[in-house]
């Protein structure tokens, strides 16, 4: 089978990995503020604070904003639903914008009028690794004096002209294991703003800066070093693994067969790092039987994500219903995802398109 995900740990990551177990330094220490480093550096950022996961990162870059009760930030409802849950953890209203059907990310046109006196932050989403519309995103926030908080979970490296997604306003990253790079699991916040990283540090690790005085109500959130170890032998393999995920794409985009499927598009002067590269399955194939089809022929997929976030049973209250994002519905009807990652070889490549043209 080929499978929709696959680490890449080679000995560099077992052996930082034992490193840290020699040092007896397990839990958060100076791997972490090395990978929190270098993974600022990488996203051009000052800071980055690492986290357990990119659940608890968004949670952090929230708090760090000082966004809670009675509060809105505007979000995609087709996104992974940790999006939406890290507004509620904060206790604010996530306020839902469709998306736009070539790039699946938040429809930009649609962003002004969500806003309302009490919108906060937009939080936009790069799914799959492909940029949302940052520059004008920005435009919007600086007007109406709002935050960006991004979710650029599996955005590692992704770019609009030139900027590094996680550098727009406050980024937030996942380091799970099927993401572009892996610290098993991990996560980032990364901002340039001194007093967003300041509260970001105390927010994860219980309001401490001076030990055992606490300044504010923190969570543990704290990365351990052996997870940072992986990380940081990671790191400075990410740009060849996301030049594979790209050259993998490109391959897919250009043999895979047009009448059957609908190929992701790239937007000009942005770079897509193809977390997953994700098609939507054209009429008269049924997407249940398409990925029945594939099994069959030894190519895993996945469907991300089958349920949009405002129908999902938790979000039935916000009161929105099947007519209230179109392009949201007919996302989650129609895409499904190949495998992408940087572990295929060409044979497999052949192989996922043998597959399809066979549908
Ligand atoms: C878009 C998006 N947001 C947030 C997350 C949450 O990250 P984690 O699973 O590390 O908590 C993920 C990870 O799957 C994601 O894909």
């Amino acid at each position: 089978m080929i499978y929709m995900a696959r680490p890449q740990m080679g000995d560099e990551e077992k052996a930082a990995v034992i490193a840290v177990l020699e040092s007896g330094q397990l839990a958060q220490g100076s791997v972490v503020s090395e990978f929190e480093q270098g993974f600022a550096d990488y996203c051009g950022v000052r800071y980055g604070i690492a986290t357990t996961n990119g659940t608890t990162a968004l949670h952090v870059a929230l708090l760090a904003h000082e966004i809670g009760q009675g509060d809105e930030v505007i979000t995609v409802p087709f996104t992974f639903i940790a999006s939406a849950n890290s507004i509620l953890y904060v206790g604010a209203k996530p306020v839902f914008v469709d998306i736009d059907p070539d790039s699946f990310n938040i429809d930009v046109d649609q962003i002004e009028s969500a806003i309302t006196p009490r919108t906060k932050a937009i939080m936009p989403v790069d799914l799959y690794g492909n940029p949302a519309e940052m520059s004008r995103i920005r435009e919007i926030a600086a007007r109406h004096g709002l935050a960006i908080i991004e979710d650029a979970a599996q955005a590692h490296g992704a770019e609009e002209n030139g900027k590094r997604m996680g550098s727009w306003g406050t980024g937030c990253f996942s380091f799970y294991p099927t993401k572009n790079i892996t610290t098993g699991e991990g996560g980032m916040v990364t901002t340039s703003d001194d007093c967003i990283a300041d509260r970001a540090r105390l927010l994860r690790a219980h309001g401490m800066r001076v030990r055992y005085y606490h300044e504010m109500l923190g969570y543990n959130f704290r990365m351990t070093n052996i997870h940072a170890a992986i990380g940081l032998a990671q790191l400075p393999k990410l740009e060849a693994f996301n030049e594979r995920r790209i050259a993998n794409a490109a391959y897919l985009s250009e043999q895979l067969p047009k009448d059957k499927v609908k190929v992701p598009t790239v937007r000009p002067g942005t770079r897509h790092v193809f977390h997953q590269y994700t098609v939507r399955v054209l009429p008269p194939l049924d997407r249940d039987k398409v990925r029945e089809q594939l099994a069959a022929r030894g190519v895993g997929t996945e469907v991300y994500y089958p349920v949009p976030v405002h129908r999902q049973q938790l979000y039935l209250d916000l009161g929105y219903g099947y007519q209230s994002f179109p392009e949201s519905e007919r996302a989650a009807r129609e895409v499904v995802s190949l495998p992408v990652h940087p572990g295929l070889t060409q044979q497999d490549l052949e192989t996922i398109v043998e597959a399809v043209e066979a549908l």
